[in-house]
Formats: C-alpha cells, structure tokens, sequence
C-alpha cells in the first residue's frame, strides 16, 4: 500500500514539546497521573511525558474499539483496567487519536465517575473532528487532520506500522 508522510519526525517532535510545556504551564502544582490510553498512545506519552517538567506518575489502560478493521466498530471493551488509585487525583488521560470519540467518550466516563478522579484533562496527539459519532473536544491537540487512514508513532494497521516513526497516510 502506497504511504504518503503526513507528519515528520521532527515535526512530531516540535509539536509534542509545545504540548508539555503547555501542560506544565496549565497543571503544575497538581498531583497528576497520566493515563497512557495502550497500546497506540505508548510512544506519545513516552515523549509527552518527558516534556512536563514536574513530577507526573504513570498509569496504563486498555480500550478496544477497531479490532483489524478499518473502520470503528462502535463497541468499546475495557481491556486492562489501571493500577493506582486515582481519588481525588487530576488525571491526564493520553490518546495517539480521536476519531469517532467513543473511547475517549467512554475512558473519561470511567476515570471520573468509577475511578473518582477530582479532575480529567485529555491530551490527543492527533484529533479526527469531522469523524466523531458522540461529541468530545480534548483539552490539548496535537494536529487535527482530515478523515483519512493514518499509520506510525503508535498508529497501526492490524498491528503493522506502529514503529514507524513519522505519521504517514496509508493509501488502498
Ligand atoms: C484506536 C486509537 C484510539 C481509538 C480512537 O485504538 O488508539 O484509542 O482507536 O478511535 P475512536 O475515537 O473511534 O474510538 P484501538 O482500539 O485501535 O487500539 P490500539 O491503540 O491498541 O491500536
């Protein structure tokens, strides 16, 4: 399949700096966990992460929404729930993409109301606006783009592509 780049690396990497240093500015003073929404987010977060300059703790969760396909398939599961325990704590809930906004619709809902976080911020390195089928606005975007297929820095397709370092649009 033919892959046209989007995104460079060094462009990835201008941009994931802006967001910390936007971050630290917003949430500094704040006992913060960032959620690394896995697997697509783990490379933005990794990078998002050592932006932030005051202290941030690490957690994990799991959602599927896509299976192989490359089309949503509108059902989200709970794959592996996250560890610590975030009452009363600001959560920063990290995804690699929004696209129809049911998993961050349905991360955030679990985060606030069955985990008790006092404060949920989102951050998406990229953003799908056009795509949505339930309304969500995150708090910090890296690129929106239009509604195509995008693979690397975390993106796959069927598990192919994530290690690729610069966003590429994958063509049919
Ligand atoms: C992808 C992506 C987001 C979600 C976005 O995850 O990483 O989590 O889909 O789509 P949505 O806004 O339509 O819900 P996926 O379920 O494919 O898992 P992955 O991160 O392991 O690839």
């Amino acid at each position: 399949m033919a892959q046209t780049t989007l995104f460079s690396k060094s462009e990835i990497d201008r941009r994931v700096a802006e967001m910390g240093a936007e971050i630290t500015r917003d949430l500094a003073g704040s006992e913060l966990i960032a959620l690394c929404v896995l697997k697509g987010a783990m490379f933005f977060c990794s990078d998002l992460m050592r932006h932030i300059a005051f202290d941030v703790a690490l957690d994990f969760i799991q959602v599927s929404s896509y299976g192989d396909q490359k089309t949503s398939s509108g059902v989200v599961t709970l794959l592996k729930e996250p560890q610590l325990d975030m009452r009363g704590k600001s959560v920063l809930i990290v995804e690699d993409i929004i696209d129809s906004g049911l998993s961050m619709n349905e991360v955030f809902r679990y985060i606030k109301l069955d985990r008790g976080a006092r404060e949920v911020r989102t951050a998406t390195f990229l953003d799908k606006p056009t795509a949505r089928k339930v309304p969500f606005k995150a708090d910090y975007v890296g690129f929106s783009i239009d509604p195509k297929f995008v693979i690397g820095y975390g993106l796959d397709y069927a598990e192919k592509y994530r290690n690729v370092p610069d966003i590429q649009v994958l063509g049919d």
